[in-house]
């Protein structure tokens, strides 16, 4: 390499190392393996305060500590799969930056709540699932097979518009005081989705999924905290469309 190339390239890492701060990530670690209780672990970073969260996490993984465990996929606010609380919030770890959460103070990054911990930040997504499942999240029609696309006016499309956009990340049901206190509630998420059905036209199973959120552990429990709204990384109106679903079962117009 030239001299006058190494000088450039020396420059270019001198800059890059100008604008790093050093950040504390303190973590909630637990593994069963070792111990039946969880406990704080904290770890310096030098980051570029543009980094999100999963970079750093990253960074601890891959040049600190192996055995961090956590879950992530797409890495672009699409899969859902990296949800957990940062600075007690429930956040993408992949959409928020380490500028925007104070990295002055240690940043905390928990599991996400209500769920059972398997190890470090990854938890068990079965009973989110199955609720996710049980409000039958698919069309659903009879009779014969239409010959074309099932029509539908852009109006009724706006109906469900919201919903649509949900990925199923968990970040609103974990955020939920009543899903906390009882697991066996529904659930914000699963809500959303049903009203995605509910609500669209086409289908017609909207009374079935009424039925199945008419039980004891379906909407009825939501005490309208807003912590659902707060929490989704998606924008979508999850209280909003809990209230359409109880409107929707006591007058049986949707
Ligand atoms: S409604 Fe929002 S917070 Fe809840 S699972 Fe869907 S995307 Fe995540
Ligand atoms: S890694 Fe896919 S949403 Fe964050």
């Amino acid at each position: 390499m030239s001299t006058a190339v190494m000088d450039k390239a020396e420059a270019d890492d001198k800059a890059a190392a100008s604008h790093l701060i050093t950040v504390t990530f303190r973590i909630r670690r637990f593994n069963s393996e070792i111990s039946d209780e969880s406990r704080w672990e904290d770890f310096a970073v030098d980051v570029d305060p543009k980094d999100r969260v999963l970079d750093v996490l990253h960074k601890i993984k891959w040049e600190i500590d192996g055995t961090l465990t956590f879950r992530r996929s797409c890495a672009h606010g699409i899969c859902g799969s990296d949800a957990m609380r940062i600075n007690g919030r429930n956040r993408l770890a992949c959409k928020t930056l380490i500028k925007d959460i104070n990295p002055e103070k240690p940043i905390t990054i928990e599991a996400i709540k209500g769920l059972t911990v398997l190890k470090d930040l990854v938890v068990d997504m079965d009973p989110f699932f199955q609720a996710y499942r049980d409000v039958m999240p698919f069309l659903v029609t009879t009779g014969n097979e239409p010959t074309r696309e099932r029509l539908q006016s852009a109006e009724d499309r706006e109906r469900f518009d919201d919903t649509t956009k949900c990925i199923l990340c968990a970040a609103c049901t974990s955020s939920c005081p009543v899903f906390w206190n009882d697991g066996q509630y529904f659930g914000p998420a699963a809500i959303v989705n049903a009203h995605r059905f509910i609500f669209d036209s086409r289908d017609e199973a909207g009374e079935q999924r009424l039925e199945i959120l008419n039980d004891r552990d379906g909407v009825w429990r939501c005490r309208t905290t807003f912590n659902c709204t707060d929490a989704c990384p998606r924008g979508i109106e999850v209280t909003k469309a809990i209230q359409e679903v109880k409107k929707a079962l006591i007058t049986r117009r949707f």
